[in-house]
């Protein structure tokens, strides 16, 4: 199966065909641009880090992606900025570049290029106003030689010097600084130029053997597979963009990514919190291709998309291109990763009632590390009170049972009942008898089972401190 796509690859105009499933890495490597390297291929060294820039809102969007994860039928349109494509002319280091060589910051050099790569991702995103803090736009890059603190110097180094005070940067101020090179100015204007299909045809839905997100999970679990099946590329569907509000609904649709919901300015008006656990996915390239389509449709017991959005009662909407069908996503999963979702449905969006009212939140999630890793245990919870009365609550888990699980009967035991210590300890016991986790390389049956029972303590601690107190949890342990 070959495909036609265009795209900008640093200074050069690429027009090909090709397998859309041959990742980013593995075509700019096979064009001898050598700089991203092939670390883990797992989306967790950092490693193969480059740029993709799309147009938003009048300018390029920049963000770090993983390539080695990276289907090339996902850049059609965009640009694609290499190590290569940040040299300036007469050989120059740059200033990233060059902080990195005052610090001491590269040894045999095998990070170094996604490390320079995600910090000139930090400055242009300066640029949007979207970027979160230097040190934390290299949470995807490990470096295994040099020791974090020399690369942390040099990044606080180069935008200390570069980012004074509340200055607005513009791309010309970062090209006048020579932290981009000059022809990144006229790429807005060369991809306006690039002929692109936004309409997608899924009259042929039957023939594909896989619906693609971002690919942030199946390039890590059967990337061979990907190369020889007939795959649909969903993210070339504009229509499935987009985070909305209808009707008192907000409707996110299923091509959104991690990132595209932290940025969400309907997220953070109503779940200010949001964006805090959100830290906890991955990490920043991952964060910009997984999807919530991806999140969901992957239908991994510990899915932190999946928690979060099963305890706001969310209804998924699938469709086979015409017509289509809404399903509570308490009941869209049936067994260990079986959906109700038809060979021939693709998710189009998920929907959720926006909340009003005394309505409080929150997510916890436990991993063996805090960042860049998957939960041992995690859990969600949405509920309204009045008098100190729960009239709502909505209470999911992951982690402790085959799919991600909706806890009916302990919210149904918690609904009308005071917000009272001895009430959260038997709400805490009928949770007991709902879960069904397993033993595995994450933790015990009862590690995990005591876990899930911390963490409904910690919901109420953090909602509620002026009812709960750390010390009432103790002693029921
Ligand atoms: C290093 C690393 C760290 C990660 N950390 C986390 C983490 O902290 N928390 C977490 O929850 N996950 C994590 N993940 C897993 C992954 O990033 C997420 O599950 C992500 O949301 C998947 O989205 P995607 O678009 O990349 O999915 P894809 O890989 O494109 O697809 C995943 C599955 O969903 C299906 N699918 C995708 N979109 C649709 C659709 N619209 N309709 C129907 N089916 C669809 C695909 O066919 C496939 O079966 C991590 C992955 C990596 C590699
Ligand atoms: S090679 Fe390690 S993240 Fe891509
Ligand atoms: S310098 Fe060798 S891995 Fe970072």
């Amino acid at each position: 199966m070959k495909t036609r796509i265009s795209f900008i690859l640093n200074n050069d105009l690429v027009d090909i065909e090709i397998n859309p499933a041959v990742v980013l890495l593995d075509f700019i490597r096979n064009k001898r641009l050598k700089g991203a390297k092939e670390g883990c291929k797992e989306g967790d060294c950092g490693a193969c880090t480059v740029l993709t820039g799309e147009l938003k809102n009048g300018t390029v969007s920049y963000r770090s992606v993983n390539s080695c994860l990276l289907p090339v039928g996902n850049i059609s349109g965009k640009h694609i900025v290499t190590i290569e494509g940040l040299n300036q002319d007469g050989l120059l280091l740059n200033p990233i570049q060059k902080a990195f060589v005052d610090e001491g910051a590269t040894q045999c050099g095998f990070c170094t290029p996604g490390f320079i790569i995600s910090l000139t991702g930090y400055f242009l995103n300066l640029v949007n106003g979207n970027s979160t803090g230097v040190i934390e736009s290299l949470d995807g890059n490990i470096c295994r030689c040099t020791g974090h603190n020399s690369i942390i110097r040099a990044a606080k180094k180069v935008s200390d010097k570069f980012t004074p005070g509340n200055k607005i940067i513009t791309q010309c101020d970062l090209a006048e600084m020579k932290i981009i090179p000059e022809y990144f100015l006229n790429i807005h204007d060369r991809l306006k130029k690039l002929k692109l299909t936004c309409k997608e045809n899924y009259s042929d839905i039957q023939s594909y053997s896989y619906f693609v997100g971002g690919g942030t999970d199946l390039f890590v679990q059967r990337p061979d597979e990907m190369m020889n099946s007939e795959i649909k590329l969903l993210h070339n569907d504009k229509d499935l963009f987009g985070i909305d509000i209808k009707e008192g609904y907000c409707i996110v649709g299923s091509n959104a990514t991690v990132t595209d919901l932290r940025e969400s300015e309907i997220m953070n008006k109503f779940f200010p919190e949001f964006d805090g656990f959100m830290n906890l996915f991955g990490s920043t390239p991952i964060r910009n291709n997984a999807t919530v389509g991806g999140n969901l449709n992957n239908a991994s017991p510990i899915g932190d998309m999946t928690i979060f959005f099963l305890s706001l009662n969310s209804v998924v909407t699938l469709t086979d291109g015409i017509s289509e069908r809404d399903v509570f996503l308490k009941d869209f999963y049936l067994s260990y990763k079986k959906t109700d979702r038809s060979k021939n449905e693709y998710m189009k969006c998920l929907k959720f009632k926006l909340p009003e009212g005394n309505y409080f939140y929150n997510f916890e999630k436990v991993s063996k590390r805090t960042y860049l890793d998957i939960a041992s245990v995690n859990s969600s919870v949405f509920l309204k009170t009045e008098n100190n009365f729960i009239t709502e609550i909505y209470l999911s888990a992951g982690g402790v049972s085959a799919i991600p699980l909706f806890l009916s009967k302990t919210c149904e035991f918690l609904t009308g009942t005071e917000l009272s210590p001895d009430n959260i300890k038997e709400a805490v016991s009928v949770s007991q008898k709902e879960i069904s986790p397993i033993s595995d390389a994450r933790g015990s049956e009862n590690y995990k089972r005591l876990l899930f029972s911390r963490l409904i303590y910690a919901h109420f601690l953090v909602l509620f401190p002026e009812i709960f107190k750390t010390e009432d949890t103790y002693e029921r342990l």
